[in-house]
């Protein structure tokens, strides 16, 4: 894909006080209307939205989301695709390069919608950045976050016939890794405390999936009873979102129009690890990535335990937090 840097309409300086003009936002080559478009994005009281990078947990949090708006429907959630009831804003727009396969499926939806993005908050609708409507960010290790995204790129053809390795070299060899992904999840880290943002991390969900779905839960002001907590912890465990079509993105997978899409298959729900990277790269390429990434970390000043909830911010002091950037030990 060919992406360019893009500058939006405006920046959300209401909520965060820093240099936009240097914030670079990269997307793919000749989608100013389409960014327009979302910029200019009119949204329902009662949108919701998840917001991630690739493969960050998205699916997973965007199944519990929509099970929590629509009354824990689980007949409901295994008779249709993921996909169809909670769109992704960009996916009709990337595929077919037409804005309508973007907004047509998100505007035939019924009320509450939940609609998913990966955009940075300066792409999103500006009219979201009121804080009128609901936003859930999910964060996760980047290089995690990078094998996932070479074994997803394998099954929808862009990455067929590249090992992992020489998909992991190419990352490392382009200019903005990793400040893309530490400043899109920065921002919304720094809007965690706005009441109507939830930021959590894969990592958490892992840890404490409980917790996470009682806070949303609250979040959401839609409370769940006993019964009703229990079916969630099943549904969404690792072991039947493996095997459920609908939360496997067989639906997009369909769409996808490149020509070595399904040539080589792995499930989208695929080893749900924290850390997994660390038996999947080489360990000079992991060396040189967190060499990187602690490099991005310090100049925004925050910690990738921090963004990975793993410490509070009140239990990280500065000095502590410049230790622990030199030494590397948030990775
Ligand atoms: P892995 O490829 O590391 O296994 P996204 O939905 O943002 O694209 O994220 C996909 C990642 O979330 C994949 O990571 C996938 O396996 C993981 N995932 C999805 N459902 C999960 C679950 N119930 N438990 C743990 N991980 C899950």
């Amino acid at each position: 894909m060919n992406r360019v840097q893009v500058t939006p309409r405006s920046y959300p300086t209401n909520l965060i006080d820093k240099d936009w003009g240097n914030r670079k936002l990269f997307y793919t080559k000749d989608s100013e209307n389409f960014l327009r478009l979302v910029h200019d994005m009119k949204l329902r009281d009662d949108d919701v939205w998840i917001v991630t990078l690739p493969k960050c947990g998205t699916t997973w949090m965007q199944e519990l989301l929509w099970l929590l708006l629509n009354n824990c429907d689980f007949e409901g959630a295994l008779a249709k695709d993921q996909e169809l009831r909670t769109p992704f804003l960009e996916f009709g727009y990337s595929v077919f390069h037409d804005p309508n396969r973007s907004f047509g499926p998100i505007e035939d939806l019924k009320s509450p919608r939940l609609i998913k993005s990966h955009l940075s908050l300066a792409l999103l609708p500006s009219k979201l950045w009121e804080g009128k409507n609901k936003v859930i960010y999910v964060s996760r290790n980047p290089l995690d976050s990078y094998v996932s995204r070479y074994y997803h790129g394998v099954s929808f053809g862009f990455n067929y016939g590249k090992s992992l390795h020489q998909y992991f070299d190419e990352v490392l060899a382009s200019d903005d890794f990793p400040t893309e992904f530490i400043e899109h999840a920065h921002e919304f880290y720094q809007l965690r405390n706005e009441p109507w943002v939830f930021y959590t991390s894969f990592e958490m969900m892992k840890k404490d999936l409980r917790g996470v779905i009682n806070d949303v839960s609250r979040f959401l002001n839609k409370p769940i009873n006993d019964q009703q907590m229990e079916k969630l912890l099943k549904h969404l465990s690792f072991a039947e979102m493996k095997k459920n079509p609908t939360t496997n993105h067989l639906w997009e997978l369909a769409q996808v129009q490149h020509e070595n899409a399904g040539k080589e298959m792995h499930p989208f729900v695929r080893r749900g690890d924290v850390n997994g990277y660390k038996d999947e790269l080489k360990p000079e390429q992991i060396e040189k990535a967190n060499v990187r990434i602690q490099e991005v970390l310090a100049k925004n000043g925050v910690t990738l335990d921090e963004l990975l909830l793993l410490k509070d911010h009140s239990e990280v002091n500065n000095s502590e937090r410049g230790e622990q950037i030199k030494q590397g030990q948030a990775v």
